[in-house]
């Protein structure tokens, strides 16, 4: 080796820093476990060399875990949905703003907190599932008609205290007023078939079995049942119709799964690396397909046969971290009307 060369090289690693050699590996807390993730994160390992510690558990619990480890705590990033828990985790004061030109450009201004705490890097949309023997098609259009007299004992729907309900309500509220929402959820209430129970599924199968005839769901359960290699599961989908609420008016709720880098993430640089590797055409495909959502990046082409055949809607444009500050008036409204 000359002497040059060997000077070149060795400012070379200097303007490298002692930062990247921290920096290969990245702590991931995730409530996702898909399978296309096996193929999103060895992607991201290839191309920069990161090495990813994976910690998966369930949504609410792994917020708890992170403050509970507080500054001591080796996550990096948070992956986990609804922008209504990302909100939860942004109040206990989990993440650190990120400002990155990548992310600013790439995820529409809607689907991320305003000062970079979070990123949505997929989207599902809130619909109304309707059985289709007993309503026609056109007979409801909008989230405002459940709370019609005329659906009186026919409606299904999960607890009030569920995210993807408080956040519906959270939308609601930020259009029509506090005043109507809490009419509306006073309507829906009083014209439930049952009691709440159960998840997005139960409501679609009570539907399907004739319990009740419209509720609301998330695309990606009625599309797993759609897909679903149990003949019994298809059935159910089969019985159903969707409708995209709103399409003359606002839009329909669309809500996201995000990430944010933690307050005290010990790999920073590698944390934003991949919240950026998030956004690019590639992992956005494998991020939205995973769980049948569409991604966040305008123009990625998707491929998933259920989203294809739903097509495109219009999406209410409300930023998505509107959700997350009407949380605590959604839930005392749902409260007001004894929804439980
Ligand atoms: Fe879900």
């Amino acid at each position: 080796m000359t002497v040059l060369k060997g000077i070149a090289l060795a400012l070379a690693s200097l303007l490298a820093g002692p930062v990247s050699a921290q920096d290969q590996v990245l702590n991931l807390y995730s409530s996702r476990h898909y399978q296309t993730d096996e193929a999103l994160y060895s992607n991201f390992t290839k191309s920069t060399g990161i090495k990813i510690n994976r910690i998966e558990g369930g949504e609410d619990p792994l917020i708890e875990r992170i403050r509970n480890e507080g500054a001591r705590s080796p996550a990096d990033v948070l992956i986990t949905v609804d922008a209504g828990r990302l909100w939860r985790a942004e109040q206990l004061g989990l993440f650190q703003p990120v400002k990155s030109a990548t992310l600013e450009a790439r995820i529409p201004a809607n689907l991320r907190e305003p000062s970079g705490l979070w990123y949505g890097f997929s989207t599902r949309a809130r619909v109304i599932a309707y059985n289709k023997a007993k309503v026609q098609p056109g007979e409801i259009r909008n989230y405002e008609d459940l709370a019609d007299a005329k659906w009186k004992g026919r409606v299904c729907m999960r607890s009030s205290t569920n995210i993807y309900n408080l956040s519906l309500l959270g939308a609601l509220i930020d259009h029509l007023g506090e005043a109507k929402a809490e009419a509306w959820a006073k309507g829906v209430h009083a014209n439930l078939a049952q009691e709440p129970k159960g998840g997005d599924t139960d409501q679609l199968k009570a539907v399907a079995a004739g319990q009740c005839d419209v509720t609301v769901s998330n695309q990606y359960y009625y599309a797993r049942l759609l897909r679903s290699e149990k003949p019994d599961e298809r059935q159910v989908a089969d019985k159903i119709g969707i409708v995209f609420p709103n399409q003359a008016t606002w839009g329909t709720h669309v809500n996201i799964s995000g990430a944010g880098v933690l307050k005290n993430a010990p790999n920073r640089q590698a944390a934003i690396k991949f919240l950026e590797y998030l956004a690019s055409d590639e992992a956005q495909r494998y991020f939205a397909d995973g769980n049948n959502e569409w991604p966040a990046v305008a123009n990625v082409k998707i491929e998933n046969p259920v989203l294809k055949q739903l097509g495109e809607f219009k999406r209410d444009q409300l930023n998505v971290a509107v959700l997350g500050k009407n949380q605590p008036s959604s839930q005392k409204l749902y409260d007001r009307v004894a929804w439980k």
